[in-house]
């Protein structure tokens, strides 16, 4: 078969190294790819949101599945419109990615359906949000409605904190439109965990368990990043949990969204936060994690392309799908200065003296020459497998330590919650 898989990030590396090792795999393409996935794929200069271009190629290369990664086309119904060109594609529609494009309509969601989640309050006047947001206590969570490239939420401690954030979303808009609305949102502690799904309506088929690292600096410190790390199983969280969290989340989630003809086809990422009083959801997202992928695939025994054609053609009920014992761990390595601005191109040395973890390439680009520049905030994803999460982690670290570019910086903490 030939696949073209959408996105640039080391989420589509993960998926474009998962779906190579499909025996049914003819041809497989990237739109646009970067310097790793160039090692799997065919790289094609065309972006994301390119929607027109994007189906002009698949239809003259005779694709029969796309594969879309990113957030932002799903937003922007790039499945209805390769859908409307007549073909066949993996992910949600958008009337079923708003559940990752608008903050306000899944808490209204999950509040109708009754499904766990942080009290919360949404506005789209200032004026009414700032005299809430007065009557409320510090720590609180402000989150601007629409997609805001993983930086709408602030976890505010303070009440100024929190009032300059609001001010920020829904007065100075540095989000532009996805501030028009905003949730006001009563601060969740516990443990953070992922749950990714393969969805097709109400069939839901949850993935192995991920936690990702979502500040820059070890211990949580620093601002918000895509994800700092990932690592998979969750050893500390019993399994009983991760069980209450499909049945009373995901599971309901998914049938809410039939109940309201939203059906959802794809993947179903719950982050969630295991509270004491049992899990609550902390968001939704429209695809898959980035990097949990990067754990939670290499862990996939069974071929991800009959997985995603399961969903396609309504079989995913049917599908048998295996997972392996090992534990994962990604460790990410982040050009100097991200989260906030970083330099570009600079050489990426001692990438072949790594043997025994997987690297997927974040954001970076091939020369002509052949040799692999930074192109990105996250630069790198190295993840190593292991019988143990200590045995995957000193690997992860280990495999790490001999890729070098200036600048080059990684938390030194990736999964040592699950050590104790
Ligand atoms: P999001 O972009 O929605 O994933 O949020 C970014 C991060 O903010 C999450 O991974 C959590 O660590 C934190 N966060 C979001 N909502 C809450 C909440 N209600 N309580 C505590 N932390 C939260
Ligand atoms: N790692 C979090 C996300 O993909 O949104």
């Amino acid at each position: 078969m030939r696949i073209l898989v959408v996105g640039r990030g080391g989420r589509e590396h993960a998926i474009c190294w998962a779906l190579r090792k499909s025996p049914k795999v003819q041809e497989l393409y990237c739109a646009p790819g970067n310097g790793g996935i160039a090692e799997v794929a065919e790289c094609v200069p065309i972006n994301e949101d390119q929607f027109d271009d994007i189906a002009q190629f698949a239809i003259d290369h005779a694709i029969d599945l796309v594969v879309i990664g990113p957030d932002d086309p799903l937003a922007l119904g790039i499945v209805d419109h390769l859908e409307a060109k007549g073909l066949q594609v993996f992910g949600p529609r958008a009337n079923a990615a708003i559940i990752e494009g608008s903050k306000v309509f899944t808490k209204e969601l999950l509040r109708k359906y009754n499904i766990p989640t942080a009290a919360y309050e949404s506005f789209s006047d200032y004026d009414a949000a700032l005299a809430y947001l007065r009557q409320q206590r510090a720590p609180i969570v402000i989150k601007a409605d629409g997609l805001a490239a993983g930086k709408g939420v602030i976890v505010a401690q303070t009440m100024e904190e929190a009032e300059r954030a609001l001010h920020d979303i829904m007065v100075a808009k540095v989000f532009g439109e996805s501030g028009n609305q905003v949730v006001i949102e009563e601060f969740l502690t516990g443990q953070e965990m992922s749950i990714l799904s393969f969805v097709d309506g109400e069939v839901v088929r949850p993935m192995v368990p991920a936690q990702d690292h979502k500040p820059v600096f070890d211990n949580d410190q620093g601002p918000n990043t895509g994800g700092m790390g990932t690592y998979t199983p969750l050893p500390h969280i019993p399994a009983s949990v991760i069980e209450e969290a499909i049945e009373t989340i995901v599971k309901p989630t998914a049938k809410a969204m039939v109940a309201e003809g939203r059906p959802f086809r794809g993947v179903l990422f719950a982050g969630l936060m295991i509270t004491p009083d049992g899990p609550k959801t902390i968001e939704f997202n429209a695809r898959f994690g980035d990097p949990e992928t990067q754990v939670v695939l290499p862990r996939l025994k069974t071929d991800l392309l009959d997985i995603f054609l399961a969903a396609v053609n309504g079989r995913l009920g049917q599908m048998e799908i295996e997972w392996s014992d090992e534990a994962a761990v990604c460790v990410i390595l982040a050009s100097g200065g991200y989260p906030g601005s970083y330099p570009k191109g600079l050489p990426i040395e001692g990438l072949p003296d790594v043997q025994d973890a997987l690297v997927f390439h974040a954001g970076t680009a091939k020369r002509e020459d052949g040799s692999v520049v930074t192109n990105g905030g996250r630069v790198l994803g190295v993840t190593a497998l292991g019988a143990s999460i200590a045995e995957a982690r000193a690997k992860a670290y280990a495999e790490a330590d001999k890729i070098r570019f200036e600048g080059k910086h990684y938390r030194t903490d990736i999964a040592k919650k699950a050590l104790v």
